[in-house]
């Protein structure tokens, strides 16, 4: 029989769980504007188990083409090698039905032979504001209690915040994608007019990346100085081919030309206002650390960062390939070069960052087209 004990129980209990759902909207809310796919997914895992108290928890993405569901990350007992084709079983259903499922006896429904390490079993569509892009499931209380309404409640709370990051976060890496692969083409056009930088771009771009990430750089930061490494010869359009493709060595004028390719990659990209810190780190590419011998005499931190790193890679990799007036060096030649360089030509601290990074690095076969 209902008392205002009992009421006021209640009421408590309700706000509690109110309060719940608040506080993780919240934190869910503040920490996937920052993060990647992977990262976002396994989040939304550790605040499931969290949240609820379960065992195990998982996130599973729908395939391009929608025909297969597969695991993006879990927490708990949970076989994430294992698929699951279109239609078959309970993820599927709810799918479909774009409502959550629970099943507290699971052993007694027709999923026992599907997921027999499981007592009970929730499981969430993750919908984002367009499409849904996959499901959450939750299995097994640690305190053994069956699942209730608040519990699902709490689950959808963060399947739909989940629904809109992640979705968020594949519009933004297909549109990644397209804006790399566009960059990739236009560098392609430009190695294609040179005889001798066949490849040239896509190992500087892997060396910068690699110094980037022994540096600490975050993602952000990471993913600009891959688009900059990617760009940073871009200038070069503007050289006249005889230079580019010259055999001996460049008399002073052709110097002076080839010299400008730096300003004139920033100037060719100056429309992208977007690329602001790229076109910086493209301008002051070949930037000396102590100001002498540079393009523009900057020095030390008036360089950013993203160029210094790009003037070790690129130079390694000048280095390490051959080229029609010389013999390429042996990878060991090179990188005693550049420790002899550090402090003059290139930031100390890029080349700490660089011989951590080259410790793991084996030179690939280079293609030299003649
Ligand atoms: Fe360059």
């Amino acid at each position: 029989m209902a008392s205002p004990e009992n009421d006021l129980a209640l009421t408590v209990r309700e706000l509690s769980n109110v309060y719940e759902e608040i506080s993780l909207l919240y934190r869910l809310s503040e920490v996937f504007s920052v993060l990647s796919i992977d990262e976002i997914s396994l989040r939304i895992a550790d605040e499931a188990v969290s949240s609820l108290g379960v065992k195990t928890a998982a996130v599973l993405f729908l395939e391009e083409g929608g025909e297969r569901l597969y695991t993006k990350a879990s927490v708990g007992d949970w076989d994430g090698t294992k698929g699951f084709p279109q239609d078959d079983g309970v993820f599927w259903k709810v799918i479909r039905a774009k409502k959550p499922s629970a099943f507290c006896r699971l052993a007694e429904t027709e999923y026992r032979n599907a997921l027999p390490q499981f007592c009970s079993l929730m499981v969430c569509p993750i919908i984002g504001k367009a499409r849904v892009v996959g499901a959450l499931v939750v299995a097994d209380k640690e305190s053994g209690e069956e699942f209730f309404s608040s519990d699902s409640k709490l689950l959808m709370a963060i399947s739909s915040q989940a629904g809109l990051a992640i979705e968020n976060a594949l519009l933004y890496s297909e549109l990644e994608s397209l804006l790399i692969g566009a960059i990739r083409s236009l560098v392609k056009a430009l190695e294609a007019s040179s005889c001798w930088t066949a490849g040239h771009t896509e190992r500087v771009t892997e060396y910068a990346v690699g110094i980037g990430r022994v540096m600490g750089l975050s993602d952000d930061v990471v993913e600009k100085l891959k688009i900059s490494a990617l760009l940073h010869d871009i200038g070069k359009i503007a050289t006249p081919k005889e230079i580019l493709n010259k055999k001996d060595s460049l008399d002073k004028d052709e110097i002076i030309e080839i010299r400008r390719h730096p300003e004139l990659g920033a100037e060719i990209l100056v429309e992208l206002k977007q690329f602001k810190d790229i076109i910086l780190s493209i301008k002051y590419h070949h930037e000396h650390w102590d100001g002498v011998n540079g393009v523009f005499g900057l020095k030390h931190e008036e360089i950013p960062i993203m160029a210094r790193i790009l003037a070790v890679a690129d130079a390694f990799d000048a280095m390490t390939s051959d080229r029609p007036y010389r013999q390429m060096m042996s990878k060991e030649a090179a990188v005693e070069e550049v420790q002899r360089c550090a402090g003059t030509q290139f930031d100390p601290a890029v080349v700490s960052a660089f011989l951590v990074w080259v410790e793991g690095f084996t030179p690939r076969h280079r293609v030299f087209s003649p």
